[in-house]
């Protein structure tokens, strides 16, 4: 079978396009990675040459979603990194607690295993009724799944041991409930949750957050738009506000980064220093 290569010119002629149109601008993404997913999208439609998608990008409905998924990796875990999420329910959320309303911005949801198992440690730490999450991407399939609450009923085992590395107080199956081979979560965690469309190459700040979690999107990212997006967190986040990062993300793209202060260094968990936005 023929190897199926892409050229250069061919990526920038199709980034190009995709801009121009649809306003959606990956220039500043990691290009090695986005060359993978761009020879994805080229097998996934069957064509030859990259460009042969530019009549369907140009005119078809739906083609954008498609694109967009293909280009996005919505890959997730529940309680992904489980020390990540200890230290929040031991460090972060007893001061989040003492806020009347807690807004958390958790940016690349993908399929939503990340948001569900904040508004867990929420229920467990006694303050999910004062809380809104709000999770967004650009992947509006991956939303869709994150939006129904429906994960593989194979996943949970893994899933459940994340849990109790978590510091988890029950059983992973006390929020969810089963149906053949799949689980649905629980409604009161799903209440707490917004699922919305955002681009963090394009689009403004989303909402007034206590806690920013921006895990394993940045490593997708050029320097520029790292920066770009870590000035938005920055603006979002109140005063003493979190900011949680993935573990391979540093906060070096960012001009002003001596704003925050480590409060968990090797968990990539900062907090905005108190002189920080004034709200
Ligand atoms: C690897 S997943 C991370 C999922 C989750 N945060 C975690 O750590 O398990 C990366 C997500 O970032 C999203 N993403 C990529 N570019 C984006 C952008 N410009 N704006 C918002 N989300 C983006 C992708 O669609 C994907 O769902």
């Amino acid at each position: 079978m023929k190897e199926i290569e892409i050229e250069e010119v061919e990526i920038t002629l199709f980034l190009e396009a995709l801009r121009l149109r649809h306003g959606y601008d990956f220039r500043h993404y990691s290009r090695a990675s986005l060359r993978r997913r761009l020879l994805g999208l080229q097998r996934l439609f069957g064509v030859e040459h990259l460009l042969d998608l530019l009549p369907g990008l140009m005119r078809e409905e739906g083609m954008l979603a498609r694109i967009l998924a293909a280009l996005s990796v919505p890959v997730t875990e529940m309680f992904r990194d489980p020390e990540v999420f200890l230290a929040l329910r031991q460090q972060v959320v007893p001061i989040l607690r003492s806020f009347p309303r807690i807004n958390i911005w958790q940016i690349g949801s993908a399929t939503g295993e990340e948001a569900y198992s904040l508004a867990i440690v929420m229920a467990e730490e006694g303050c999910l009724s004062q809380c809104q999450i709000y999770a967004t991407d650009i992947n509006d399939a991956a939303l869709a799944t994150a939006e129904a609450g429906i994960f593989p009923v194979r996943k949970m085992a893994a899933y459940s041991e994340n849990y109790r590395l978590a510091g988890g107080k029950g059983r992973l199956s006390d929020y969810c409930h089963a149906h053949l081979d799949v689980v649905e979560m629980n409604e009161p965690l799903r209440r707490a949750m917004v699922f919305a469309h955002h681009n963090l190459e394009a689009d403004g700040v989303f909402c007034e957050a206590h806690l920013v979690m921006c895990r394993n999107v940045l490593i997708y990212f050029d320097r520029y738009l790292q920066g770009r997006c870590l000035a938005l967190i920055r603006e979002s986040l109140v005063r003493g506000g979190y900011l949680c990062l993935g573990l391979q993300e540093t906060m070096d793209a960012y001009e002003k980064k001596e704003d925050f202060y480590p409060l968990e260094r090797m968990l990539r968990i900062y907090r905005l220093r108190s002189e920080g936005v004034v709200r």
